[in-house]
C-alpha cells in the first residue's frame, strides 16, 4: 500500500476527499485542488455544495476566482452524497467540534462522518482528521468505527491519522497553504505516506510526530496556552482597572522585551470556534485519568465572567453621565468574535448585547461585516450604517470588537461616550469621552 500511495502522490493521481467545507475544510479542498489534485468536497449542508459547484465563495479566506477556477476546469467539486468516497484515496475530515449545553464534548459530527466514510471506504485509501479534538480520539473512536463498518483493517488496509488545521481566519500572511503541519499517524508508514501527500499540497513546514494522540494533544497545547494567557491577561485588566493603572500601557512596555514574553490583551471575552472550546475536550478527558485540569478551570471562570465584567464597566461609565442603564440607548460595535472576520461564533459581543438588555437598556448593533446574527433561535439584524448622527444619537458607543474599516476618529468626534473593550480608539488623541476595558 506504501509504495502504491507513494507513487499515486508522486504522479498527482490522488483523489482528495475532504467531509466538511466550512472554514477549515473549504480552504483546504482549494489548496489540495489547486496543487493539482483532483477534489470531491463532501458536507451536508446542500446549500454550501450548490455553491461550491456553481463556482461561488462563501468563505473569506478562500479566493473568489480561485474556486471559480477549479470548478470550471473540474478539479473541484462538491456533493452531499458520500458514496461518492469510493473513489477517494485521501480524506480529510474537517467537521464541527463544539461543547454541547453542559460545556462537554459534542462529538457527534466526527462520529458521524466517520460512520459515513466507513460505508463508502475501499482499500488504500488515507484518512486523516483535522477536526480539534481530545487526545485519543483518532485511535479510540475513529478507528473502530472505520474497521467496523468497512470491514478493513487500519494498517493494512488503510491508513489513518490526525493533522490539526491552524488556520487563523482574517490572518493576512498565514493561510492553509504557508502554515506549518503537525501530522502524526497509526504507523510509521502511515506517517511518512500522509505526511508526503501534505508536503506535496502544502508550502510549509510538515513536522511528523510518533501518534495521532501527540498531534491531537498539541493542538490542545496551542489553544490551551492562549486561553490562559488571555485568562491571565483580563484578571490583570480588571486589577490594573482597580489600580488605575492601564494594562495595555504595561504590554506594550513588556512586549519590547525581546524574549521570554508574548504579548496578549485583554477583551470582552473568549470567542471563535476553537480557543474558548478546545481546552474544554482536553478537561474532559482528563477526568478519565482522575486528573483535573486547575488552569484552565480557573482561566474558563475569568475568561467567561469577562462579558458581564465589561458590561458592569459601561453602566459606571453611563453613570458618570448620570444616565441609568435601564433605558440607555447603547450602540455594540462589532458582533465578530475578532476583527476583520464576519465569524460570530461564541462571540463575546452576543453575551453582551444579552446583559445589557437583562439590564434593560435600548441596544442596537452595528457591524460592518455581519449585518444579523442568530442567537438562541433569534435572528438579530444590525443597523444598516454608522454616521456622525446616527453616532450622536446613543448615550454610549461599545466597542467589542475592533475591524479595521472602521472611522473610529469619526466616532470619537461624535460619540457622547465610548466603552473600548478593544483598544480600537488607540490612535485617537482626544480621549476625554472614551473609557478603555
Ligand atoms: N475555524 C477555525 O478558525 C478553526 C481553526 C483551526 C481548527 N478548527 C477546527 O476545525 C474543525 C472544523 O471547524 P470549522 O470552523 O471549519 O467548522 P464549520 O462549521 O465552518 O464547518 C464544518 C462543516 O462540516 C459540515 N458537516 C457537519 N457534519 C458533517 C458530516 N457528518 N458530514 C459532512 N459534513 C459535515 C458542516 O455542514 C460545515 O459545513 C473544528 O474541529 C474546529 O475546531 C477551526
Amino acid at each position: 500500500m506504501k509504495e502504491k500511495l507513494l507513487e499515486k502522490i508522486a504522479n498527482k493521481e490522488i483523489i482528495v476527499g475532504v467531509v466538511g467545507l466550512g472554514y477549515v475544510g473549504l480552504p483546504l479542498a482549494v489548496e489540495k485542488a489547486k496543487a493539482g489534485f483532483k477534489t470531491i468536497g463532501f458536507d451536508v449542508q446542500e446549500e454550501k455544495v450548490n455553491l461550491v459547484n456553481k463556482g461561488i465563495n462563501y468563505i473569506g479566506d478562500v479566493v473568489d476566482s480561485d474556486l471559480k477556477e477549479l470548478v470550471d476546469k473540474n478539479m473541484l467539486e462538491a456533493t452531499t452524497d458520500f458514496s461518492k468516497i469510493k473513489n477517494v484515496d485521501f480524506i480529510a475530515i474537517c467537521v464541527p467540534t463544539p461543547l454541547d449545553m453542559h460545556q462537554e464534548p459534542d462529538i457527534s459530527y466526527v462520529e458521524s462522518s466517520a460512520i459515513s466514510i466507513s460505508k463508502y471506504l475501499s482499500k488504500d485509501t488515507m484518512v486523516v482528521l483535522e477536526s480539534t479534538t481530545y487526545p485519543g480520539t483518532t485511535e479510540e473512536l475513529i478507528k473502530p468505527i472505520l474497521e467496523k463498518g468497512s470491514n478493513l483493517k487500519c494498517g493494512k488496509d488503510f491508513y489513518l491519522g490526525f493533522s490539526p488545521e491552524r488556520v487563523d481566519p482574517g490572518n493576512l500572511y498565514y493561510k492553509t497553504k504557508n502554515t506549518p503541519k503537525v501530522v502524526g499517524a497509526i504507523g510509521k508508514d502511515a506517517t511518512e505516506v500522509i505526511a508526503k501527500m501534505y508536503r506535496s499540497v502544502l508550502g510549509a513546514e510538515i513536522y511528523e510526530v510518533s501518534s495521532p494522540a501527540v498531534a491531537e494533544m498539541e493542538k490542545i497545547l496551542e489553544n490551551t496556552y492562549r486561553n490562559i494567557n488571555i485568562g491571565l491577561i483580563n484578571e490583570l485588566a480588571m486589577l490594573c482597572n482597580k489600580m488605575k493603572i492601564s494594562l495595555w500601557e504595561v504590554v506594550d512596555a513588556a512586549k519590547t522585551k525581546p524574549y521570554g514574553f508574548q504579548a496578549f490583551y485583554p477583551g470582552p471575552g473568549l470567542g471563535g470556534h476553537c480557543i474558548p472550546l478546545d481546552p474544554y475536550y482536553l478537561d474532559w478527558k482528563a477526568r478519565e485519568y482522575g486528573f483535573h485540569t486547575s488552569l484552565i478551570q480557573a482561566s474558563g471562570i475569568i475568561n467567561d465572567r469577562m462579558p458581564e465584567y465589561c458590561c458592569e464597566r459601561a453602566e459606571k461609565v453611563l453613570n458618570d453621565l448620570k444616565i441609568p442603564m435601564n433605558g440607555a440607548k447603547i450602540l455594540v460595535l462589532g458582533v465578530a468574535y475578532k476583527n476583520d472576520i464576519d465569524d460570530y461564533r461564541e462571540s463575546p459581543a452576543l453575551r453582551v448585547i444579552e446583559c445589557l438588555q437583562e439590564d434593560k437598556a435600548e441596544v442596537d448593533f452595528y457591524d460592518s461585516y455581519i449585518p444579523e446574527y442568530k442567537y438562541k433561535g433569534k435572528v438579530h439584524k444590525g443597523i444598516a450604517k454608522i454616521d456622525e448622527k446616527i453616532i450622536a444619537s446613543y448615550d454610549l458607543i461599545f466597542i467589542t470588537c475592533a475591524h479595521t474599516n472602521i472611522d473610529y476618529e469619526m466616532i470619537s468626534k461624535n460619540a457622547k461616550a465610548i466603552f473600548d473593550t478593544r483598544n480600537a480608539m488607540k490612535n485617537i488623541k482626544n480621549r476625554k469621552n472614551i473609557e478603555l476595558l
